[in-house]
């Protein structure tokens, strides 16, 4: 019987994943255990190698560890390989370590099915040139945006991204206290950077928004986020954190595994019943 999931990150104990999954689960009235692991730099590979020594099915990698677990992985899906990171681990019929990315596809579902977002022609800004940026940019590419702008408050990492995804679109790398005064404002303003984290703003510069342009925040808490907070100040009327990808990469997670799909709409919508649990 295919039961046996988890976790794996530090901190863990504000992992939604276990609720999220146990709510899936039961759409297809299956058992399954789902348990949150707290690891360490030290430890994880074996705690991943342990985990499916003792029967684990799959489990879900959260930071710091979807590098570490990308590199543990015998193979890959393509999501994965662009992102250098896996947030999502199974065996193949070889028993060989597979790794997938779901976040990127998670974020996707969630401005373009669930929010009704087109953003073919559009001009997409991307705060920050971390792990998250470049585990969302090929989902992104894929959508034919005319333009896509990473701004980050250290110039010489948006370059590098914009170098690393040269071979399959255009990308500019701006820095964050240099932003030209021609760059058009946004389509679509995503804020990939842990500045969410310590209630920092990544950017002041509110030529890069306009009325229109769709605000959103790949953190999430009860309250909106600082970024949120000055997008909503700066007018924008669509502004909107990443609850709604966090249960889309978990629904994405869910299929690879069980290969069923889910509904997540519930799940979206009573999104602070899941923290009550
Ligand atoms: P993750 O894997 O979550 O993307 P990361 O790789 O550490 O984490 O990247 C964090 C991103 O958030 C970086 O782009 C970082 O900017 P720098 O490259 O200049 O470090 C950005 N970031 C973090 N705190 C920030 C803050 N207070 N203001 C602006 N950007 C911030």
């Amino acid at each position: 019987m295919k039961n046996k999931f988890a976790v794996f990150g530090n901190p863990i104990r504000q992992s939604l994943s276990p609720q999220i999954h146990q709510q899936f689960a039961s759409q297809h009235a299956l058992t399954i255990s789902y348990e949150r692991v707290l690891s360490d730099n030290t430890g994880f590979t074996s705690d991943i190698n342990e985990f499916f020594k003792n029967g684990g099915t799959g489990c879900n990698i959260t930071a710091p560890f979807k590098e570490p677990a990308y590199e543990m992985c015998a193979e890959l899906t393509e999501h994965a390989k662009r992102a250098q990171a896996v947030n999502t681990l199974y065996k193949n019929d070889s028993d060989q370590l597979c790794g997938h990315n779901t976040d990127g596809g998670g974020l996707l579902r969630d401005l373009t099915t669930n929010l009704g977002l087109s953003l073919k022609d559009s001009h997409i800004i991307v705060l920050g040139a971390g792990g998250a940026t470049r585990g969302i940019l090929q989902p992104l590419i894929d959508q034919g945006p005319a333009r896509i702008t990473i701004i980050n408050r250290t110039l010489a990492k948006a370059q590098t991204l914009a170098n690393e995804f040269g071979d399959v679109f255009s990308i500019e790398a701006v820095a964050a206290d240099s932003i030209p005064t021609d760059l058009p404002a946004a389509d679509l303003l995503l804020n990939a950077t842990s500045a969410s984290l310590e209630a920092k703003l990544p950017v002041t510069n509110s030529a890069i928004i306009s009325d229109n342009t769709f605000c959103y925040d790949l953190s999430y808490a009860s309250e909106p986020t600082r970024f949120l907070q000055w997008t909503k100040e700066c007018g924008c009327r669509h502004n909107h954190d990443g609850r709604g990808m966090l249960v889309e990469q978990a629904a994405l997670a869910f299929t690879s595994w069980h290969k069923l799909e889910v509904s997540t709409k519930t799940l979206i919508n009573n999104f602070e019943d899941l923290k009550a649990q």
